[in-house]
This record gives C-alpha cells, structure tokens and sequence, in this order.
C-alpha cells in the first residue's frame, strides 16, 4: 500500500461548557496523540487539529447554571481545557475555538456554497416554543421523558441515559429548561440536509468500501442509521448563540451547532496554515491526504453520516477511517461530571502531577494506563486499583526496572560507558532478542496502522518484558569473578540497543519517558526517528551515559483509598447539591394562581407609580444581593436600593425604563437611604423582568 502524502488528524471538539474527564481523554484525544507522534517519528507530513466547540445550547444552559454570560462561559473553560491538554502531552498542532472570527467566515462560506447549490431543502414546521422567554426550544432548550427508556430528564437532542438521539417532538410531557414552562408550538422556517438524497453514497461507500477496514462497532452503528432510514434534517436552529445565516432570509437564525462544529477542523487546519505560513486547501481537498478523525462513539453518526455528505457536497476529501471508542465506566459505573460521578483531568494534574512537584512521569502513567483499558472494541472500566496495579507491575517493576537494572550494571561493570559487542561470542539467547527487537517494530507498526493500540502498548510491554529475561539468563553480575568481561560487554551492549530501542518504541506512548530516556543516553531526538527501530546499532561503543533516573515511582496503597474516598464525596455532596438546588426551586416558584385578597379602588389608588430611567447602577459593597440605583424620574433623579444584583449586571441596565413606586416611605438599606421601589415580575424559573413601558416614553410618566 502507497503511503499517503499527508495526513490530517482530527480529535472530536470539546464543548467548552466545563472540565473533561479522563474517559474523554482516553476516547478521542490520547489515541489520537499516539498515531500522531507516530507518524511525526516516521517524518510523515502530519497536521493534528482540535479546539473549543463553543456553540449549540450547551454554552448557554452552564451559563444560566453559573449566572454568568455564554462569552465568559467559553473564555473560562477554553484556556483551562487546553492548559489539561498540554499537561498530559496532547500535542496538537493547533487548538483553536468555533467562536473565532475565521470559523464563523469559514462555516458561513461552506453553508452559502451548498445553499447556492439547492444541496440544502427549506421547509417551515411547526416547533416548540416558550413563550415565558420567546425561545424556540432546540436541543437542550427541551426536556422530557425519553421514549426508549422512560428517563425523565432526556434532552430534546439526545438521552443521555440510553444513548438514543431524539428529536423534541418525540419527548413525552416536554418541559422548558428555561423556564419549565410546557411549551406552545409555533411555525418557523429551516434549512435541512436531506441525508434521504444521499442513502446510496453512504450504503456504498461505508458498508461496502469500509466495511472491513472500520471498526466493526463503527460500521453497525452506520448501518443501523442507515437501515433505520435517513431524513432530512435541520441544519438551522432559531437561537441567538451561533454561527449567524450569513443571508437576510435568514436573519435571527444560527446554524445548528454539529453544523459549524467539525467545520471547525477546517477553520483550525486554516488558522494553523497561517501561522506557519502553509496552505491550508491539499490538507481538505487533495485525495493524496488521510484524514482520520478520532472521537467517542457518541460522536459517531456526526462524523460518519452527516459530516461526509456535507464534504461530499461541498467538493472536499472523506475520511479515510473515524476509529471511535466506546464508553469507558468509572469504579462499575457510567462516567458522568454532571454526577458527580468522573475524574476530571484538571484534577488528575492537580492530585498527582502537581502534587508530585511537576513530575510529567505522571502524565504517562495515566496515558499508559488508559490506553491499556481503551474501549477499542467494547465499553472498559477505570478502576484505581488497576490504575496502581497498572503503574507498580508493569511501569515499575518491567519497564523501570528493566532500564533501571541495564543502567546501573552498565556503571558498575562497564565503567559507564557502551560496551563493544564481541560479535564471536554472540549465543542464541543473544540473537534470539536481537530478533524480538526486530520483529517488535515491524508487529508495532502494523498494529498502529490498524488503530490498535492497546496491543500496540503490549508489545512494547512485551518487549521490555523480554530484556528482563535476558538479563535475568545472562546473570553479567555473576560473571565478574570469573573474569568473563567480554560476556559481560555483550550482554549490556544489547541491553543498551534494546533501552535505545524502547524509547523509540514507546514515545509515541510516553512521550515524556521517551524524553528522560534521552536525557540519560545523552542523545537528541534525532534518534526517535522510527527508521531507526530495530536496529541495534543506535548507541556507539564507548560513548558514556548518564546515571539512571528513576522513570516511575511506586503508587502506594493510601494514595488509592483517598482517590476513592474523595470520588465517593464527590457524588455524595453533588447529589445533595442536586436536591438542595430542587427544593429551592421548588420553594421559589411564584405561586401564580395563589391570588391576594380583594381591595377596594381607593386602596389601589393610593400607590404613585411613575415611569423612571435607570441612569446609574452600582454594586452595594458588601451586599451581594442589592444594587444601588439612580433613577431619573423626570422631575427629580432619586437614589433606589434594589434587591436584583443576582439577575442583572449594573452595566446592563443602565438606559433601562422601570415602574416605580415614588411615595413608599425611605428606607435605609446598608447605610443608604432607598427612596422608592422598583417594580419586578418574577416568572416561575425565579427570573425577575423589569416592569416597563413597550416603547420608550417620558420620564416620570404616570402609571393607572
Ligand atoms: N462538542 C462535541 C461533543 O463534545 C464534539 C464535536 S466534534 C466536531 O460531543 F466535529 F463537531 F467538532
Ligand atoms: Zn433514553
């Protein structure tokens, strides 16, 4: 098989909506790490691209969590997403963001082409809608009882709890996330791919080209998809976070999130060309290119179905393979941060390669440990015994001591130097490893080249393994009383080739292992080259190496109870959060219907409302609920202190009309004197609404 000219990588785009956790590390950005190092060592033309999905309903539902903006959203996880990436030695060439100007062009471009082209079907129908916050309810806007299996809190995209992707109109008893309102339905118009038109390009092309070279779970799913029949579907959405319709017909309208989102794998390769000053368009739309995307199984019909049939239309290349990953289980259950249930990888860094004074050997215990469970063909379990296990009985005790011992014999009996070989003395154990190292490249190689790299991992294991035994045969400590130098020298010289060799061998893996492996050979990275695997010539006789540094260190027994006490906590204190967060909102709820008793006309008319304009607005210190107000009631500008800091931000509101109450008595609040009251509605979510005038009217205007 020719090998390509070049090659894209792509890892799945993660919603920068909060922190990842390990399993989606270990699904779509850690295997795709090893292929890429592999194929940078092999001095392929490799270009390996990712960054923040930053649309789709998402963004905004964390930000009305945190009460905070969709913008400050992504610019708080963006940077902390990508700083855990570089922590763990993920190493993209370029992690951009789909809220970066150049995306918002680049998937605009690609919408107006096929638009142009009739590729896309304009239909109006009728939808969900809210009318307590005149949304449309998409996505995650929607929740209800999943059809499949009955799971109360299913989205109106996806349960979460089967797995089944859903559209809103198949919700029972759909609620508002917005409001928890029901909703009403509304005619809206929308752009749709019609995956129908596109059933005998996707039969042909992944369940007859691929069907032997994808992964088998890969092409079920497709098949599934494709069995089950294809519809059009909607690649618009009525919301105001996006990627906004680039034409007037389409004004107030975004594209649907997994639209823009893996257009963002083109925006990135473009802004990666920039920067190094490459052309960005042989990487999309030459044929000589591999372009592979690594993502979870959940990623799947996105970048086997629908994502193909937009680069089909749009005159790009396909990719060559999607090896997703199923799930992998936490401690016998579903991984999951929204329970509480998972291990982030900003904690991993903290808890172990923080706290071990910056030590990136960490990093690679946890990379070798999740690509030793890697649900390549089934969900695996991270558990932490077998993470320790994982770390003291291979890492520790096969890989660490194997070099550890070779270096240390090599000081003691070869004077901490490279020994020559005595190619006269050379015995069939002897050549029998020198084969081994041979064939563990070319077994390495293949597997990698397949996507297995769990297997790939054990042969490097394997081949460590190996060395152990020769040495443990060889015995060269025995051979200083009898005077046999030369069987001493043969021996550490291939147990120095074969060092040589594993750090080849296991960069890709471990890449920082490989880097203190150098370090102690006194070697630059040049060796790394993976044409230089198998060979057992790569250290020259009498060069002198540096004293061993220990590559792992022992995981004890308390430090995996406390990992699991505190992921015991950690469930526990966000289920009580969960509850807590119930009652309060079941408490809050205005009682709509629960109505004041009768007054009398006069009693009303007692009340002196007035139109006012805020022209000021500032935070009480040390009151996190009140804002202080100046309000220009015509007549006179009067200070007003009010209980709404949580819902609006002073520079919000300044310019805002409100109703207020102009005779209620003052009242000192914090030391200010509050002259006046601000009329609020609080709709049933708790949200309070400025009470004003639908077009802007003089201040001081009277209310009856
Ligand atoms: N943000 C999506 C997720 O986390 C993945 C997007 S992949 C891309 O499931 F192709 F759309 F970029
Ligand atoms: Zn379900």
């Amino acid at each position: 098989m020719n090998s390509p000219k070049r090659y894209l990588i792509t890892s799945a785009l993660p919603y920068a909506n909060g922190l990842k956790h390990i399993g989606h590390l270990a699904g779509a950005y850690i295997p795709a790490d090893i292929y890429v190092r592999y194929l940078r060592a092999q001095k392929r033309d490799v270009v390996f691209v990712c960054g923040s999905d930053e649309h789709g309903t998402a963004i905004p539902i964390q930000a009305m969590k945190e009460g905070t903006t969709a913008q400050a959203i992504i610019d708080k996880y963006h940077p902390i997403i990508e700083q855990n990436f570089k922590d763990l030695g993920i190493s993209f060439d370029i992690y951009h963001r789909t809220s970066s100007p150049l995306h918002h062009e680049t998937a605009q471009e690609f919408f107006t082409l096929l638009n142009d082209k009739s590729d896309l079907e304009i239909k109006e129908t009728e939808q969900y809608f809210d009318e307590a916050t005149n949304t449309f309810l998409a996505d995650r806007f929607i929740k209800g009882t999943c059809p499949n299996c009955g799971h109360d809190n299913a989205y109106g995209d996806q349960c979460e709890k089967c797995g089944k992707s859903l559209s809103p109109d198949e919700l029972i008893n759909p609620v508002s996330t917005l409001s928890g309102n029901a909703p009403i339905k509304k005619a809206t118009k929308h752009w749709y791919l019609p995956l129908n038109k596109h059933e005998n390009f996707l039969r042909e092309w992944i369940l007859k080209e691929h069907k032997d070279d994808w992964r088998s779970t890969v092409v079920g799913q497709c098949k599934s998809w494709i069995d089950g029949g294809l519809q059009p579907r909607a690649v618009t959405r009525d919301l105001d976070w996006g990627v906004e319709l680039p034409m007037p017909s389409g004004k107030g309208k975004v594209l649907y999130v997994w639209f823009d989102a893996p257009i963002g794998y083109i925006s990135a390769t473009k802004q990666w060309a920039l920067d190094n000053d490459k052309d960005w368009k042989p990487y999309w739309n030459d044929k000589d290119t591999k372009l592979v995307h690594f993502i979870g199984k959940d990623n799947i019909v996105f970048h086997c179905i629908i994502f193909p049939v937009m680069l089909k239309l749009h005159g790009n290349i396909l990719p060559a393979n999607v090896p997703a990953n199923e799930f992998m289980n936490l401690e016998g259950d579903k991984m999951s941060t929204s329970r509480g249930w998972s291990i982030e990888m900003d904690d991993y860094i903290n808890d172990w390669i923080k706290k071990d004074n910056g030590s990136e050997s960490l990093a690679d215990v946890l990379r070798y440990y999740l690509t030793q469970i890697a649900p390549e063909t089934k969900d695996s379990e991270f558990t932490w015994k077998g993470f320790q296990d994982a770390n003291n009985s291979e890492l520790v005790s096969i890989f660490g001591n194997f070099v550890n011992r070779t270096f240390v014999l090599m000081h003691k009996l070869c004077g901490g130097k490279v020994p020559p070989f005595h190619n006269d003395l050379i015995d069939d154990s002897d050549k029998e490893l020198i084969q081994s190292i041979h064939n563990a490249r070319i077994k390495i190689e293949n597997l990698l080249e397949e996507y297995k790299f769990r297997d790939a991992l054990f042969e490097v294991i394997d081949l460590a393994r190996k060395g152990n035994q020769y040495l443990q045969k060889k015995e060269p400590w025995k051979k200083v009383a009898t005077g046999e130098q030369q069987l001493i020298d043969n021996c550490l010289h291939i147990c120095l080739q074969l060092t040589a060799n594993l750090t080849i061998l296991i960069n890709p893996f471990l890449p920082f292992t490989a880097k203190k492996l150098l370090k102690m050979m006194k070697v630059t990275d040049k060796i790394l080259d993976w044409e230089n695997a198998g060979k057992i010539k790569l250290l020259s006789v009498g060069y002198s190496l540096r004293a061993p540094e220990l590559l792992f260190r022992k995981i004890e027994d308390d430090e995996i109870l406390w990992q699991l006490e505190k992921l015991r906590q950690k469930s526990i204190a966000n289920s009580q959060q969960k509850t807590e967060k119930k009652m309060e909102e079941t408490n809050k709820k205005p009682e709509i219907s629960n109505l004041k008793p009768e007054i009398v006309f006069d009693d009303f008319a007692k009340l002196d409302l007035r139109i006012g304009t805020i022209v000021a607005a500032e935070k009480v210190e040390k009151a996190d609920k009140l804002l202080k107000l100046s309000v220009d009631l015509g007549f006179e500008t009067r200070t007003i202190v009010s209980g709404i800091a949580l819902h609006f931000k002073p520079e919000d509101i300044v310019g805002k009309q409100v109703t207020v109450v102009v005779n209620l008595a003052p009242r000192k609040m914090r030391g200010i004197e509050s002259n006046g009251m601000i009329l609020m509605a609080e709709d049933k979510s708790g949200k309070l609404h400025f009470v004003n005038p639908d077009n802007k009217i003089d201040a001081g205007s009277s209310v009856s």
